[in-house]
């Protein structure tokens, strides 16, 4: 059976990212895991106590985007399967993807951030560059 996989950063666009994800499982069966990486960072100057306490928000709001990710997803008539990671999110999404046998990501072209003047952004394009399976950039 094949696995799908769709990255989501809770941007306007991953919901374009969840439609066209859950397409392809209707139209070809399979399996769908929807990913959200939880960044490590702790900006410069801030305390070991200040870095957990932004931590454990970032950890609450990955909580938040993926329950209304798979909210989404059902509504549309699909069960997914919700997952949460920690770390530099292009290179989890690739890793992720190697390890769970996925057959084919989905991913926006950009993101939360969504510099227009860029072509891809900084995680789609590195995933685009380094997954071993197929990936479909959604725009
Ligand atoms: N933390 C994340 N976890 C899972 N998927 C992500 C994450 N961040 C981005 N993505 C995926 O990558 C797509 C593109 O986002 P990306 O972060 O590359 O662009 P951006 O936010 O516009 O720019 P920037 O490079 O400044 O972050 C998103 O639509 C989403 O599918
Ligand atoms: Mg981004």
């Amino acid at each position: 059976m094949s696995k799908v996989l769709a990255c989501v950063d809770g941007s306007e666009i991953s919901d374009r990212v969840l439609a066209k994800a859950v397409d392809r499982v209707k139209s070809e069966g399979g399996e769908l895991v929807v990913l959200y990486v939880v960044e490590d960072f702790c900006p410069v100057g801030l305390t070991e106590i200040d870095c957990d306490m932004v931590r454990d928000f970032m950890r609450k709001e990955a909580k938040v985007i993926i329950d209304q990710a798979l909210e989404k997803v059902r509504a549309m008539g699909v069960e997914a399967k919700g997952v949460i990671r920690e770390g530099r999110p292009a290179d989890e999404i690739v890793a992720f993807a190697k390890d769970e046998g996925i057959d084919e990501i989905f991913i926006g072209s950009h993101g939360r951030h969504g510099a227009k003047k860029v072509l891809l952004g900084s995680v789609s394009s590195r995933v685009v560059e380094y997954a071993a399976c197929p990936v479909t950039v959604i725009k």
